[in-house]
């Protein structure tokens, strides 16, 4: 059909139908040239895709943010090739919602192993109940992988915001859950047996590289979205190459060299909730331009799917499992830090212990709120007891006082015996 249509084309000019500007060659050309120019745009800011391929059955991966955007199609994806995926979500696993997802996980991958834990990332206690029941399960569980995608941003021109432990929002979900997490989890890491290839996956974004210096605290003043952001994502960078050195610093029983890496992967620009969430500034009005203008994230930015390769990448890259820890990787291939400070140790020693002194201050005084509440809950029960029995109490005197009463107004057997010989002898008369 369309070879005898070109033939007639050719030879006899195009059929009466076309159009005049499809008459005209140039006009062609130009929108087969715009046509190829926006599938090259689509090509090129899709991205590279991962190549590197690693059996996952038997592997244990811990994930967070696992629920949506990038983490969503990581897990799927190495759900796909058999490992067992726990998703450390927000959400209790009984939830309808997260429940459908994990089921609709499962259906689509053909693997059952896809499992969640709730774990606020907001909570410093969250996270110690949940790492310290996994460090004291006897005997240790098996762990081959964790992957960082949770993730938490205000949107340009939103309000700083703090987690219910009085920490700045961005600063907790995106970089001390990870640092509190990892240090508890850490002996768990190093005693994974040689023959595991364990790795610890950072995703980062770019814009840790416009971030404020480390050094200078962020204080509420000079605090900003984009500043706060970009500096979670810079302490992150800065305390994975610090953990990888106190993996390294680590004397195995068995004398060996740690089998365990930290690998840091950007996925680039990505269509996520996330990344819309910033771009509608979280308004509606903005979500509505958003979904007006939807071609151009459809042309600029990457699917999930495409986002989630670099870390795949950094999951399964067999170069990545061999030699030093703390490679970068960004569309797949390794790459160098845009930044000198995330290999400085000052700048990581410093770091490591003001979030040490962070975690401790706030565990003492959350510990001390919650041994207060539960001081106040106890009284408040115990008063609740007392005025229970008080009023149990007060109801049984009532009871015999009316008894009492009753007895009282009752006449005696010789009071009714003698109305009842009266009665008689006013009825005989
Ligand atoms: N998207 C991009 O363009 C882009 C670019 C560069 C780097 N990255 C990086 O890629 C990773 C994934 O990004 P994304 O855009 O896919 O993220 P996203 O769509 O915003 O998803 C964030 C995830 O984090 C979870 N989360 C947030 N707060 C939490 C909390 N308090 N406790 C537990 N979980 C919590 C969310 O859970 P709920 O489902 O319960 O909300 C969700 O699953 C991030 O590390 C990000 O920095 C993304």
């Amino acid at each position: 059909m369309p070879l005898p249509f070109l033939y007639e084309t050719v030879v006899n000019g195009a059929p009466e139908w076309v159009p005049d500007w499809a008459r005209d060659p140039w006009a062609i050309t130009k929108v087969v040239g715009v046509v190829v120019f926006l599938y090259l745009i689509k090509i090129y800011s899709s991205g590279a895709t991962n190549r590197a391929e690693q059996n996952m059955h038997g592997k244990v991966v811990m994930i967070t943010g696992g629920t949506s955007g990038i983490g969503t199609a990581v897990v799927r994806d190495l759900a796909q090739r058999g490992a067992q995926v726990i998703l450390l979500t927000r959400l209790p696993p009984s939830n309808p919602f997260l429940a459908d997802q994990l089921g609709e996980l499962r259906e689509q991958t053909k693997n059952q192993m896809i499992y969640a834990e709730q774990v606020d990332l907001s909570s410093l206690h969250a996270i110690r109940k949940f790492a310290t029941k996994w460090i004291d399960n006897a005997p240790p569980r098996r762990l081959d992988m964790l992957i960082f995608c949770a993730n938490t941003l205000t949107p340009p021109g939103g309000e700083r915001t703090e987690t219910e432990e009085g920490i700045e929002e961005m600063w907790m979900v995106n970089y001390l859950a990870n640092f509190h997490l990892l240090g508890i989890l850490s002996p768990a890491l190093r005693a994974q047996p040689i023959d595991r290839d364990v790795r610890i996956i950072i995703p980062t974004c770019s814009s840790y590289i416009a971030s404020p210096d480390l050094a200078d605290a962020l204080s509420k003043k000079k605090w900003s979205p984009k500043k706060a952001y970009a500096r979670s994502k810079l302490a992150m960078m800065v305390f994975g190459q610090a953990f990888q050195k106190h993996l390294d610093a680590y004397k195995r029983p068995d004398q060996l060299p740690m089998n365990a890496r930290v690998v840091f992967a950007d996925p680039g620009y990505t269509r996520t909730p996330g990344m819309r969430r910033w771009l509608t500034r979280g308004s509606i009005l903005g979500l509505f331009l958003y979904v007006l203008g939807y071609f151009f994230p459809w042309l600029f930015l990457k699917s999930s799917e495409m986002g989630a390769q670099s870390i795949l990448h950094a999951a399964m890259d067999s170069s990545l499992g061999r030699g030093a820890g703390g490679k970068f990787v960004k569309e797949c291939i390794e790459v160098d830090f845009a930044r000198m400070d995330v290999k400085n140790e000052d700048i990581a020693k410093k770091l490591w212990e003001a979030s040490d002194k962070l975690i401790e201050k706030t565990e003492k005084e959350q510990a001390a709120l919650r041994a207060l509440e539960k001081k106040n809950q106890e009284m408040q029960e115990k008063e609740k007891k007392e005025a229970e029995q008080a009023e149990e109490i007060e109801a049984l005197v009532d009871t015999i006082r009316k008894g009492k009463e009753a007895a009282e107004k009752k006449p005696s057997r010789r009071q009714r015996k003698k109305a009842n010989a009266d009665k008689g002898e006013s009825t005989s008369a």
